[in-house]
């Protein structure tokens, strides 16, 4: 939809929405109402085409229906942080926002990447950050909130490589800044960055128990794989944030290798599982909506 249909919706049932741009192919619309009508929760969940530009306006008229919350996907998380009157704990950390609560006309911002890609993990390979050695591959956005994430749950060892190399630098500069005192202190003696070339990966690979890619890399079908399928230790774990045909390659060549592999439906998952609670204060009935995304999934590939 539009943003200028947003002032059109009524306000019962209680409107939500995924803000995005492109927005089409999003599964969160098939998942969230899945679960509000499990829960015979009155609610319709609306999938809004806006950009970084126009997303200030929309919010505007997202306030006026009033919408009872709505998710932000790319490219909002950023602007939508600087949107919200308050934000959580998790909105500070990740400095972006990816699920904003409207309380009673407050806009609170909240972040539940970093937490749906930790349970993922755990749900994947029976361990999460706490007790996984981790090669992060990509620092944009992603990168970024799975990098805190690991942080924060105290990950023994983090190596973060991007093909850019300063951004790798960047980000791990920023992560010793946030994690320089308290608690979290001791974390960041082992979090480094590497460079993007074949050696460096490999011998970093062997240190690590699990390489996460967070690179948009595998979006597109056409080009080849993150990694070359030779520098794959026998036994590592791959998480692959990417999920749909971008990725069949490149787990392919993994499996082969000997690598255990999992893609990122389970964190697109868990991320909405989160945000449903916060809008809802009720348990996210998982498995309805795990079912609903794999079949809005499996559709979506025809
Ligand atoms: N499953 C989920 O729920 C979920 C949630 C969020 C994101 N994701 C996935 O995470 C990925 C990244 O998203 P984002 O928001 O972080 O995007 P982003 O901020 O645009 O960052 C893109 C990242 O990909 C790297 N990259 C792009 N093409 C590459 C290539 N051919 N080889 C190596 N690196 C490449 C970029 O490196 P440079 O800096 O060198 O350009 C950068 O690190 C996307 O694939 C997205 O689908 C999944």
């Amino acid at each position: 939809m539009k943003p200028d249909l947003i002032l059109s919706l009524p306000s019962v049932p209680t409107p939500y929405a995924v803000l995005g741009s492109p927005i089409n192919h999003s599964l969160s619309p098939a998942m969230q109402q899945a679960a509000f009508d499990h829960l015979g929760i009155e609610a319709r969940y609306y999938r809004i085409a806006v950009d970084e530009e126009g997303l200030e306006r929309a919010v505007g008229r997202l306030r006026q229906v009033p919408f009872g919350g709505w998710n932000c996907t790319i490219p909002n998380k950023m602007r939508m942080y600087e949107l919200c009157d308050r934000r959580a704990e998790s909105a500070e950390q990740f400095r972006a926002v990816n699920t904003v609560m409207n309380d009673g006309g407050k806009l609170v911002g909240h972040n539940t990447d970093g937490v749906g890609w930790s349970r993922a993990l755990r749900e994947a390979f029976g361990r999460g950050p706490d007790e996984l050695r981790i090669l992060l591959l990509g620092a944009g956005g992603a990168g970024r909130a799975i990098a805190t994430q690991a942080l924060l749950e105290k990950c023994p060892l983090l190596i973060i490589a991007n093909r850019k190399a300063g951004r790798a630098l960047e980000l791990v500069n920023h992560l010793q800044g946030q994690f320089s005192t308290g608690l979290l202190a001791r974390t960041a003696r082992n979090l480094r960055p590497i460079g993007w070339r074949d050696e460096e990966l490999a011998a970093a690979m062997k240190e690590a128990d699990v390489v996460v890619n967070a690179t948009s890399a595998g979006l597109d079908p056409q080009s080849p794989p993150v990694l070359p399928a030779r520098l794959l230790p026998a036994g590592v774990l791959i998480f692959d944030t990417v999920y749909g045909a971008g990725c069949v390659k490149f787990r392919q060549e993994a499996e082969a290798a000997g690598a255990k592999w999992s893609d990122g439906l389970g964190m697109l998952l868990h991320q909405g599982a989160a945000a449903f609670s916060l809008w809802t204060g009720r348990e996210a009935p998982l498995n309805i909506m795990r079912k609903a995304l794999e079949s809005a999934f499996s559709a979506s590939r025809g």
